[in-house]
């Protein structure tokens, strides 16, 4: 077994950490409290590759494995998960659904945009009465021979009104169950589609979140991705990947908290000496420090099962299960450990913590990702 990183790793790393801190950290509290969406950032991150990155290069994507993913992943959400989530969608539920199912059309028309940041996508699952039940959805798409007609809401859209193209799950044939579930590409102008109400976040506000409408949209026939009724098993087979992309921006939420806490307990004194002398502050570092680490070690393993074509739906729903709640509990902390000082914007701290509780909380709850590991271990 060997933990170490390529300079290819490591190289993606250090440009994720360099474009963190010189283009992401300026205007990062602005951001999250006037509600910007980083449209300008985003697409510097296109043309880093960091929006396609494991994308087939005839594809105009990075050709990246995933563990470079996970790298550059945990460095942009170090200092802003606002961007990283935008990021996360792009790559793992659009790009790498639409490069891995996709059609040659579909592939050439919009992946080709996709993977540059040109353009970025949009995942539709989740709805007014089914976000963790899946295949309760109430959106319908009725086929009319050479197109469908799409009907109903989605919400919660990440990248909702920022996005161009958008991968929509809906019923076809609700006698079917979730055999009769499709998944198609939407654009943003096709008739009868429009962005809601944006939602009004505790944590994410970069991140433009929408609910959206279809009222009989019309989409042709070569927009649904595979055979007919595959959109539940497109929709499950891309979230499983998308699950590393969250485990891992949990990872770099918790990571940014713990090294603005180190960082603090090193120059804070108190009592006569610094606080991090103080077993009291010393020993919280450890934890986060120990927890941190494996939260890490599962992102890249599951990254790793990826890679190299295994099953990876349980290491990827282990990943995100705990390294969101390791998210949750290291920005806490880390507030804790700047006393008055954490509470306050400025020092980031707080901002994370609110950053972390999504991660808890979007493509799949925690309890989601304990119905996927309990069934894959009892199965
Ligand atoms: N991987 C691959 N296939 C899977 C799967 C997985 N993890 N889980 C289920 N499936 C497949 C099954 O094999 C089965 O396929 P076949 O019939 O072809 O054999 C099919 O899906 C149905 O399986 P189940 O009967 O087990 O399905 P279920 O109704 O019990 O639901 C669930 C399973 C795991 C709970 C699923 O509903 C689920 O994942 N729910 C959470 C949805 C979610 O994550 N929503 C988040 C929205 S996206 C988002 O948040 C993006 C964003 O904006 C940030």
């Amino acid at each position: 077994m060997n933990f170490q990183l390529t300079e290819e790793h490591l190289a993606v790393q250090a440009a994720a950490r360099d474009f963190a801190q010189n283009e992401l950290l300026p205007g990062v509290i602005e951001r999250d409290t006037k509600e910007i969406f980083p449209a300008e950032q985003i697409k510097k991150m296109g043309e880093l590759g960091f929006m396609g990155m494991m994308v087939d290069p005839k594809y105009n994507g990075g050709g990246m494995d995933t563990i470079s993913y996970v790298l550059a992943m945990e460095e942009i959400s170090k200092i802003d998960a606002s961007a990283s989530v935008c990021m996360s969608v792009n790559n793992s539920l659009v790009c790498w659904g639409l490069d891995k199912y996709g059609t040659e059309a579909q592939k050439e028309k919009y992946l080709t945009r996709l993977a540059t940041g040109e353009i970025i996508g949009a995942f539709c699952l989740s709805e007014p009465e089914a976000g963790s039940d899946a295949t309760s959805q109430r959106t319908t798409a009725e086929d009319k021979g050479d197109h469908y007609l799409i009907n109903g809401t989605k919400n919660w859209i990440t990248n909702g009104n920022s996005a161009s193209v958008y991968l929509v799950i809906a019923h076809t044939d609700k006698e079917k169950g979730h055999k009769g579930i499709n998944a198609f590409i939407v654009e943003k102008d096709m008739e009868g589609f429009t962005v809601g109400k944006k939602e009004e976040k505790m944590g994410i506000r970069g991140s433009d979140t929408h609910s959206l409408m279809f009222q009989d949209v019309k989409v042709p026939k070569e927009n649904r991705i595979g055979e007919d009724g595959f959109g539940f098993n497109f929709a499950m087979a891309t979230l499983n990947g998308g699950r590393i992309g969250i485990a891992s921006q949990a990872l770099g939420i918790a990571s940014g908290a713990y090294e603005l806490a180190l960082k603090y307990s090193k120059e804070r004194k108190a009592f006569g000496k610094e606080i991090s002398q103080h077993q009291g502050i010393a020993f919280k570092l450890a934890d986060m420090a120990t927890q941190i680490e494996a939260a890490r070690l599962l992102c890249l393993k599951a990254a790793w099962l990826k890679d190299t074509k295994q099953d990876f739906s349980q290491a990827g729903a282990m990943a995100k299960l705990y390294a969101s709640q390791v998210a949750m509990d290291t920005t806490v902390e880390a507030v804790q450990v700047h006393g008055g000082y954490g509470y306050v914007k400025e020092y980031h701290v707080e901002r994370l913590m609110r950053d972390a509780k999504i991660t808890q909380i979007y493509e799949g709850t925690s309890e989601i990702q304990k119905i996927v590991i309990s069934r894959s271990i009892l199965k």
